[in-house]
């Protein structure tokens, strides 16, 4: 009888596990923008942004959203978004001119709060640990281009490119597809940033409290074409980076598209079963289960990244957690922003 009961319990618990099936909902494909910007506040909270200007916020947990078109910006790409609250976000436009534009009254107007008309700037990606962040830009005359913010992008302030470590050949070898990330740690860590470059060679950098000094090191992924190399990084405190990329002109290649490292990127190794193809956002949802998610496809590991699933063939850009709460969404071409569950 016992035996029975023991059975009956493993066989309904492998059921359950069986049923516990990862799978994505699409919540909203009216606008034909792509998004490549999502930033999730809570639960009910998110926002997107992509191109013609397109933003729109979701106050339900994206049963609705309120799209605007920026008035004034109605061609530009905002390639990334970061969100403080129902009210507040700012906007990163990547070029001609770079500018970041911030709203306090839940889009309805926006003020510039950042501006850079310089001929080849080209801003690759913005990054927050709650008021702290970074922007990261390709490099102009082969100085890097790093602005930091103290206070939710109200103001910027550029890190001069001759304090930044190795002058010419530093982010000589920057590309396409740049990632950087942003951590402030626990209340008396320090913060650091990390910086992943992609194009014909990627490399990993990583940038201590001061911000004056990199560590670059070379990272084991894809490179040597302009579609390859490092498109997005992740961190926590027990599994230490995570780093995806992979070739967009081929992207079911599984090639080299993934690294981990447990020591801040001293050395990196590879998961035994890699995402299922170019990947180009990747996020913890909790310290031992990752989501990944690019134009082939979307994975999720339950050990730390060396084990990928594919959940999905549909294609996204981006994969947001909430920031406080546990929902997660993605968002990518066509307008297309998706919920995952049972997860
Ligand atoms: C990566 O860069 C290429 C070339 O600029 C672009 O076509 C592609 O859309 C980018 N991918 C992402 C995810 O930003
Ligand atoms: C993805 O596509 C392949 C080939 O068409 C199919 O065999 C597989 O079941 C699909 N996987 C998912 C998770 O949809």
């Amino acid at each position: 009888m016992r035996l029975i009961k023991i059975l009956l319990t493993l066989c309904c618990y492998s059921l359950n596990v069986n049923a516990q099936q990862a799978t994505i909902t699409i919540l909203d494909s009216s606008h034909k923008a792509s998004l490549r910007g999502l930033s999730v506040v809570d639960d009910n909270v998110l926002w997107v942004s992509g191109s013609s200007g397109s933003v729109a916020r979701s106050m339900d947990g994206g049963k609705t959203f309120e799209w605007i078109t920026v008035p004034g910006y109605e061609k530009r790409d905002f390639r990334d978004i970061e969100a403080f609250d129902a009210n507040t976000a700012i906007i990163m436009g990547i070029a001609e001119p770079a500018v970041i534009l911030k709203t306090k009254d839940g889009g309805k107007s926006w003020y510039k709060v950042f501006e850079d008309s310089t001929k080849g700037m080209f801003l690759d990606a913005m990054s927050f640990d709650r008021e702290k962040g970074a922007v990261v830009g390709d490099p102009i005359n082969h100085h890097a281009f790093i602005a930091v913010s103290e206070d939710g992008g109200e103001h910027w302030t550029p890190i001069p490119a001759d304090t930044l470590q190795e002058g010419e050949a530093f982010f000589a070898s920057s590309g396409t597809n740049n990632t950087l990330f942003f951590y402030t740690g626990e209340q008396h860590a320090k913060p650091f940033f990390a910086f992943a470059s992609g194009g014909t060679a990627s490399n990993f950098y990583f940038f201590g409290p001061a911000a004056h000094t990199a560590d670059k090191r070379k990272l084991p992924i894809i490179q040597g074409k302009e579609s390859t190399g490092a498109n997005s990084l992740d961190y926590n405190k027990k599994n230490g980076f995570v780093v995806v990329g992979g070739d967009f002109a081929n992207d079911k290649d599984t090639t080299l598209n993934c690294v981990l490292s447990h020591d801040m990127g001293t050395t990196w190794i590879h998961p035994h079963t890699p995402p299922h193809g170019y990947r180009s956002c990747v996020i913890y949802i909790t310290n031992n289960q990752l989501i990944t998610c690019g134009t082939s496809g979307v994975d999720i590991s339950n050990d730390g990244g060396m084990n990928w699933q594919l959940v999905s063939n549909q294609s996204f850009h981006v994969v947001q957690k909430a920031k406080k709460g546990n929902a997660v969404f993605l968002a990518g071409s066509r307008g297309k922003i998706a919920r995952l569950s049972g997860y």
